[in-house]
C-alpha cells in the first residue's frame, strides 16, 4: 500500500509525530526557524497532505502548484496564514487545533492584564538596575483589576475563558461579539454592548477575535481615542487587529495608560518597533498556547486532523466543510 506524502513544516510534539509512522510517508522542517518558502513551495508540491503552523503562508501560489494535496493541518486555532477560499474552490480540507489551547491562551491574556496593570516587567527591570532606593508612597503605582470593567472583543471561547478568570477578580464584564451569547450573560452576567461602548466603558480592553478582512485594524485612533486614559489594551489574537503605529501614538502620548501585547504585525517583531522602547507597553513573543499540554494537545490534533483527512475521513476541526466529500 502507497502512503499518503506528508510534510511537516516544524517538528512538533511526539503526542502528534508519533501518530504518523505508518499510516504517512512523511518529512518534517528540522530547523528551529520557518521553512524556506522555495522548499516549501517544492515540498507541498508532491505531497498529499501538509502540517503546517502560523509562520507558514499557505496561498493561492502554493495551492495551485499542489496539485495532489488533500488535507492542510495548521498547528494553531487561527488559520490566518492560510487562504481557507482558494482551499475550498480546490476541494482541500483546513483543519485546526481549538479547544486544546483555550485555558492557556486566557492564562496569557490574563497575565498580561496583572504585568501591565501593575507594571511587574518595569518593576523588575528598576529593581535590577539599582534604582530601587527606598520605599515611596508614588512608587510604580498601577491599576486595580480587582472590581475593575473587563471588555471582551470577541466572546468565542478564549473570551469565555477570559471572562472566568475576570469573573474571579469581581470584574463587570462586558462583550462585543457578531452574534448573540446569551450563555455569557447567563454565566457571568455579562453585557453585550457596541464595540464604541465597550471602548468607552473598559478598563481593560481584551482582544480574542480572529483576523479577518473584517477585524484587520479594528482597533485604529479612533478606537483608541475613545478608551479611557486609564485603560490598557490586550492583545493575545493576531497583530494586524490593531493599527500599531497608532497605538504607539495611545501609549506614547498617554491617550490611555498602556498595553499588554503577545502578537503583532510582524513576528518576531523587529527590535526598532517603537512600541518595545516604551515602559508603559508588556510584551511577550507571541507565547499564548506555550504551555507543554497545551503544545501536546495541538500536536496530537494536528495529526489526528490530518490523517482523518488524509485517510477520507471527516476531520474533527473541518475549518471548510463544504470541501469534505463524505
Ligand atoms: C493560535 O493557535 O492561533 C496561536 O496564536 C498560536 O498557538
Amino acid at each position: 500500500m502507497t502512503l499518503p506524502k506528508v510534510y511537516v513544516t516544524r517538528r512538533i510534539q511526539d503526542t502528534g509525530l508519533s501518530l504518523l509512522p505508518g499510516r504517512a510517508d512523511f518529512e518534517v522542517w528540522e530547523k528551529v526557524g520557518p521553512v524556506d518558502r522555495e522548499i516549501l513551495l517544492e515540498k507541498a508540491s508532491g505531497a498529499d497532505g501538509l502540517l503546517c503552523t502560523l509562520s507558514d503562508r499557505i496561498d493561492e501560489e502554493l495551492l495551485s502548484r499542489s496539485p495532489n494535496l488533500k488535507v492542510v493541518s495548521n498547528y494553531a486555532v487561527g488559520y490566518d496564514n492560510i487562504d481557507v477560499d482558494a482551499a475550498t474552490r480546490r476541494g482541500i480540507l483546513i483543519t485546526n487545533t481549538p479547544d486544546v489551547l483555550t485555558n492557556a491562551t486566557a492564562d496569557i491574556a490574563f497575565t498580561l492584564v496583572l504585568a501591565a496593570a501593575r507594571r511587574v516587567v518595569e518593576a523588575n527591570e528598576f529593581l535590577r538596575s539599582g534604582e530601587w532606593i527606598t520605599w515611596h508612597p508614588d512608587l510604580l503605582l498601577g491599576q486595580d483589576v480587582s472590581g475593575s470593567v473587563m471588555g471582551i472583543v470577541g466572546m468565542g471561547k478564549i473570551g469565555h475563558a477570559v471572562a472566568k478568570r475576570a469573573r474571579g477578580f469581581s470584574m463587570d464584564i462586558l462583550f462585543y461579539n457578531r452574534s448573540p451569547r446569551p450563555e455569557a450573560e447567563k454565566e457571568f452576567g455579562a453585557q453585550q454592548v457596541s464595540l464604541e461602548e465597550l471602548l468607552k466603558q473598559s478598563d481593560f480592553v481584551s482582544l480574542h477575535c480572529p483576523l479577518s478582512g473584517e477585524t484587520k485594524g479594528l482597533i485604529g485612533e479612533r478606537e483608541l481615542r475613545m478608551m479611557k486614559k486609564t485603560a490598557i489594551l490586550i492583545n493575545t489574537s493576531r497583530g494586524p487587529v490593531v493599527d500599531q503605529k497608532a497605538l504607539f501614538r495611545a501609549c506614547s502620548e498617554k491617550w490611555i495608560w498602556g498595553a499588554g501585547l503577545d502578537v503583532f504585525d510582524r513576528e518576531p517583531v523587529p527590535l526598532d518597533e517603537p512600541l518595545l522602547s516604551l515602559k508603559n507597553v508588556t510584551t511577550l513573543p507571541h507565547l499564548g498556547s506555550a504551555t507543554v499540554k497545551a503544545r501536546e494537545g495541538m500536536a496530537r490534533k494536528a495529526a489526528e486532523n490530518l490523517l482523518a483527512g488524509l485517510e477520507g475521513k471527516r476531520p474533527t476541526d473541518l475549518v471548510n466543510p463544504q470541501s469534505f466529500q463524505g
